[in-house]
């Protein structure tokens, strides 16, 4: 395979997230592995914005516990509860946190002290469970709207389409 990961730094945020959604689902053509799609998605999400951290915790007990999976950057927290710090937050409510400034976010969970600001999105499989949530963390405050949120979730999507 010669796919390589494209730069989606210099394109406005809205055709970025097209062209990645194109190339998320050429990448995994053929693929139906939960845990093959979070790894290849964290990496073309994680370097082709260059974000400070991208990954997935997973539900490993629905209602109660994420738990680390596949990411790109450095060591993540290895568990969250449903209700904690931004992805638990997330997960119990089933919609998208943006945060920020983390700083202000009560229990915010610091895994990189540079990180002050990040997003997570919950990921759904076809029956609407939620199996995970992605984070992703900036070192550059308020690096979120409403466009990542409609192009992350479009990502993730395929988790319902697999
Ligand atoms: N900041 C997250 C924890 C995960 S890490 O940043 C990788 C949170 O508050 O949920």
């Amino acid at each position: 395979m010669a796919e390589t990961i494209i730069d989606l730094r210099g394109m406005p945020r809205a055709e970025a997230y097209e062209e990645l959604s194109v190339q998320v689902d050429a990448v995994l053509q053929g693929i139906h592995d939960e845990v093959a799609a979070m790894a290849t998605i964290s990496a073309l999400i994680h370097h082709g914005f260059d974000h400070l951290w991208t990954g997935f915790y997973r539900v490993a007990e629905p209602g109660r516990l994420l738990r680390i999976g596949p990411y790109q950057g450095t060591l993540g927290c290895m568990e969250i509860q449903f209700g904690k710090g931004v992805c638990g937050t997330a997960a119990a409510e089933r919609r998208t946190a943006i945060v920020a400034d983390v700083s202000a976010f009560d229990g915010h969970i610091t895994c990189d002290p540079r990180s002050r600001s990040e997003i997570v999105v919950p990921v759904f499989d076809g029956s609407g469970a939620l199996i995970a949530v992605l984070d992703v963390d900036s070192d550059r405050i308020a690096a979120f709207d409403d466009t990542d949120r409609k192009g992350l979730e479009k990502v993730v999507s395929w988790f319902a389409r697999h």
